[in-house]
């Protein structure tokens, strides 16, 4: 056989695999454990909306079907929800589908790619997919620092990723910094504020960057029903911007983008604003729970907007990880982001939060 490597697109190769980090079956593997729990990967440690689970129920007789490939209920119901046109929402499966629907539809070769250091790994991953050249502006006080990134603007410049909040760190970019940024914004690039922790934010002065959309702005807001909304093994996200930038997107979309199962149980989920707010309050619960013992335990933590935390423990992270692995506790080491002492925990029940704090605080005693 030839060497295929030849034949793969230019830069692919160089490409790292995204990292989602392990699942609770390969450490169950590895370690031979039963009992488990996962802090890794933000995801909703309430779970689903029983409502959804109702949906999804009703709906797998007819999974021998296609799914409808506009999602037309479900977008209809986004788009009355936020008070924009259903021309002005895509979906698709999960943001990361949507993130690389962006790439493919405005990434030329050299084109390049503004985004902070660190922030969600997706974005570079599908810039250098697209042959676009990745620009990283790291992070001030662990936050984006609009001003060095907008100096990094050139001609080549297309895309713009703003995580707002950001993935890992929590913290956010406040409404009149952005709107002075986007003031200012040359008209050949397309801002991209990924809200994925949206309905996390308890800060008033947040920035809703749906109601930042108008005609004479290449805005793209990012949401997706993998948080909040408890569904992200479904994999449902969805864009909302001006109906020409969602008409390019849609030129690159899957012929069935989002299966029929996951459509009918986004529908139940939006409609259950009970579920919601609940998850709202064990997230809040969990918070201050976890900020009041890293206090104790003297772990600096940067406050959060989203539902995890970056902490500092101040001593290796890989081996207070692998120390918790081995205890059944899945948390992400700041190591993959080049910070060694950090982690990100996502904030879980309080079961799951008292239990990693216990297993932490001996393991910190024995390091
Ligand atoms: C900032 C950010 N954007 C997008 C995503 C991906 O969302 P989805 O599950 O809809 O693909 C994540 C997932 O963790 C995220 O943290």
């Amino acid at each position: 056989m030839s060497d295929v490597t030849k034949l793969a697109r230019k830069g692919i190769l160089d490409l790292k695999p995204y990292s989602p980090g392990k699942s609770i079956e390969e450490v169950q593997r590895e370690f031979g454990l039963k009992e488990l729990t996962k802090l890794a990967s933000n995801e909703n440690s309430t779970g689903p909306s029983p409502q959804a689970i109702r949906a999804i129920e009703s709906e797998l007789g007819n999974i021998f079907r296609y799914p409808d490939p506009p999602c037309t209920l479900l977008r209809r119901a986004i788009a009355k929800r936020l008070g924009v046109t259903e021309e002005m929402v895509t979906l698709a499966n999960g943001c990361d589908n949507i993130i690389f629907m962006i790439g493919a539809a405005f990434i030329n070769e050299g084109d390049e790619v503004i985004m902070a250091e660190p922030t969600f790994a997706v974005y570079e991953g599908v810039t250098r997919i697209m042959g676009g050249r990745p620009i990283p502006v790291t992070l001030k006080n662990h936050t984006h620092d609009l001003e060095g990134m907008a100096q990094r603007i050139g001609p080549r410049t297309k895309l713009f990723f703003l995580c707002n909040p950001n993935n890992p760190t929590g913290t956010l970019v406040p409404k009149e910094e952005l709107n002075r940024f986007l003031a200012h914004l040359p008209g050949h690039i397309i801002v991209i504020l990924d809200e994925a922790y949206f309905d996390y934010v308890s800060e008033q002065d947040y920035p809703d960057g749906i109601s930042l959309l108008r005609g004479d702005l290449n805005l793209i807001a990012l949401r997706t029903f993998s948080k909040i909304y408890g569904l992200a093994g479904l994999r449902v996200g969805f864009a909302v911007a001006d109906g020409d930038l969602i008409g390019v997107m849609d030129r690159v979309r899957d012929p069935f983008p989002v299966n029929r199962v996951a459509q009918a149980a986004a529908l139940a989920a939006l409609r259950d604003e009970k579920h919601r707010r609940e998850v709202l309050r064990v997230n809040e619960e969990g918070k201050a729970f976890l900020y009041g013992e890293f206090e104790r335990l003297n772990i600096d933590y940067v406050p959060t907007q989203a539902n995890f935390i970056f902490v500092d423990f101040k001593k290796d992270s890989l081996e207070i990880y692998n120390a918790l692995l081995k205890e059944g506790m899945i948390i992400r080491p700041g190591t993959i982001w080049d910070y060694p002492t950090s982690a990100r925990i996502t904030i879980g029940t309080m079961d799951e939060n008292r239990g990693f704090i216990e297993k932490l605080e001996g393991i910190l005693r024995r390091t």
